[in-house]
């Protein structure tokens, strides 16, 4: 599609005719009748919570991620729970994430009593800087928690080489990331740890659900008590066994996914690839397209990375606009474009503020892009006339507002 030439049509926002007349979501789910079916056949077994679906599904799911282990959990928080506890994060240990994640990656630290400590990103990829991180280490760090915004992988050699010189746990938030290569190599199968969520606008879904990947046999035995109250065995392998005796050793929780969930996830996973392929395709057709458009500022990629394009974040540009952020998310909204942000920095959430004396100002790179993102819609169902519909009306929003 040629660019209109910069154009004064009615905005929506103005009392003009939206772009579209449903509102487009930023991420939504995709359910065919493949996956209904393995839910209803789950639904008439013996088996609703822990059965046969759970290995069954982590055993394809550490396959697909080149994983040795694969250990699901009820959510990614709960992953990320259950992987501060496997890296011994305790009371007064520090680890070290990015402020601009969601809540839950600095909260599992707070989970586990230990202490999240900050350090800046990178303005290119938005991910963690690590000459930051290497500044922030200190004799109480026990782990580093880089997250893979937005699907691009993080610096992950250089988190492990961090890791290695101060015998610290790299636990990578891939949340974002499914289907995400670093280097040649899956996300899944680098970091000591690796997290994923299956909630519903992820690469995959389970309903809520998560996963943690490792190769290590100790942090996957860990990981499984933890998530079953600490208990060393399930009720399942106690049935088949024959025998009634469990020892708690742990103080663990109900983080289990249900048998259900993972025959969806199963069903799930089967479409991965296609999904990937989609949302890579879309991500290309917005770049092709906003990198010629004045204003915005189109993600960066890293020559090594293969991101899974979980969001498409641009940065407005605000020496080419005249008005702010909160304007042209507004107007977007109003052309029935389902924009979001990712995301407020989470030292400037109100919790973080009072425990920890944050101010804003902290940390300038990861505060100033938040003050420029947008999150433009972004899913694998997304269909071609929906794309179009996304790249008329930020066309049309930041035409009518350039300077
Ligand atoms: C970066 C990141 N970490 C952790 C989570 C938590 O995952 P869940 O919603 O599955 O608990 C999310 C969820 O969106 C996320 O985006």
């Amino acid at each position: 599609m040629a660019l209109s030439a910069p154009t004064r049509e009615t905005l929506a926002i103005h009392g003009g005719t939206p772009v579209r007349q449903t509102l487009l979501p930023y991420g939504r789910q995709s359910i065919d009748e493949d996956d209904i079916q393995a839910v209803v056949q789950t639904l008439r077994s013996d088996w609703l919570t822990t059965g046969p679906k759970v290995p069954e599904f982590e055993d394809a799911f550490a396959a697909r991620v080149g994983a040795r282990y694969a250990v699901s959990f009820s959510s990614g928080t709960a992953a990320l729970h259950g992987a501060a506890f496997a890296a011994g994060i305790g009371s007064g240990d520090e680890a070290i994430t990015t402020p601009l994640t969601f809540a839950a990656t600095a909260n599992c630290i707070l989970y586990q009593n230990g202490i999240p400590v900050f350090a800046d990103v990178t303005p290119d990829t938005l991910n963690l800087d690590p000459e930051r991180v290497s500044a922030a280490v200190s004799p109480r760090t026990k782990a580093l928690l880089p997250v893979d915004y937005a699907g691009h992988a993080a610096d992950l050699e250089a988190m492990m080489n961090i890791a290695e010189r101060h015998g610290l746990v790299v636990i990578e938030d891939a949340c974002h990331a499914l289907g995400a290569e670093y280097k040649s190599k899956a996300v899944g199968s680098i970091a000591h740890m690796t997290v994923f969520s299956f909630h519903p606008v992820k690469h995959l879904t389970t309903g809520e659900g998560g996963m943690v990947t490792t190769e290590n046999p100790v942090y996957a035995d860990v990981l499984r008590m933890f998530r079953n109250h600490g208990i060393s065995s399930g009720a399942r392998d106690r049935q088949q066994a024959g025998h009634w005796h469990y020892e708690m050793t742990l103080l663990g929780y109900n983080y289990r996914l249900t048998d259900i969930a993972c025959a969806l996830g199963l069903s799930q996973l089967k479409k991965l690839e296609q999904n990937l392929k989609r949302r890579r395709e879309i991500a290309a057709r917005y770049t092709e397209t906003f990198r010629q458009i004045e204003g915005i500022r189109v993600p960066s990629v890293n020559a090594e990375v293969q991101p899974a394009w979980h969001l498409y974040p641009i940065r407005l540009d605000f020496a080419r606009l005249s008005v702010g952020r909160a304007e042209i998310f507004r107007a977007l909204r109003a052309e029935n474009i389902g924009v979001n942000v990712h995301y407020i920095p989470v030292h400037l959430h109100p919790y973080y503020r009072e425990r920890f004396g944050y101010r804003g100002g902290e940390f300038p790179i990861a505060e100033s892009a938040y003050e420029s993102l947008i999150s433009l819609p972004m899913f694998h169902g997304m269909s071609d006339a929906d794309v179009e519909d996304v790249i008329r009306a930020v066309d049309l929003v930041i035409g009518y507002y350039r300077k």
